[in-house]
């Protein structure tokens, strides 16, 4: 998913050049929006964290972009290339580096296993939406 934040600040483009360059698949992609339900839902695994509320209402904030990608170990690659949550953790080059202001605006979110990667899949698209 690409954040708020990045969206807002014209950074679709960018991330998705180089999120294809890096060799990955786009496999569905969409420009949407989530209510602050939906954002909830999505991160209900974090609900007891003190940080979700801000979280869920930073996720509702503004338009987002879904994608589902494809790759040869395609989650511990994507979790290289965009870096630490933290962008102020994050090599320099990744996503999060270039292009993230804080760890809630951290312009880009990645599945972190291949279980969580079908589920978050489905959660935005329907069969008919993938190729
Ligand atoms: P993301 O990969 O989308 O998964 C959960 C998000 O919670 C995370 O990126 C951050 O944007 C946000 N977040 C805010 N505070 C924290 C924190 N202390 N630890 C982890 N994630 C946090």
């Amino acid at each position: 998913m690409i954040k708020p934040d990045a969206v807002a600040n014209g950074h679709i483009g960018a991330i998705l050049d180089k999120i294809t360059k890096s060799g990955f698949k786009l496999v569905a992609l969409k420009l949407t929006s989530l209510s602050a339900e939906k954002a909830g839902e999505f991160y209900a695994v974090h609900q007891e964290r003190g940080f979700y509320k801000d979280l869920v209402a930073f996720m509702s904030s503004g338009p987002i972009v879904a994608a589902i990608l494809e790759k040869e170990n395609a989650i511990e690659d994507f979790r290289k290339l965009i870096g630490a949550t933290d962008p102020s953790k994050a090599e320099p080059g990744t996503i999060r580096n270039l292009f993230a202001k804080s760890i809630d605006a951290n312009a880009v979110h990645g599945s972190d296993s291949d279980e969580n990667a079908e589920i978050e899949g489905r959660f935005f698209f329907s069969a008919f939406e993938r190729v």
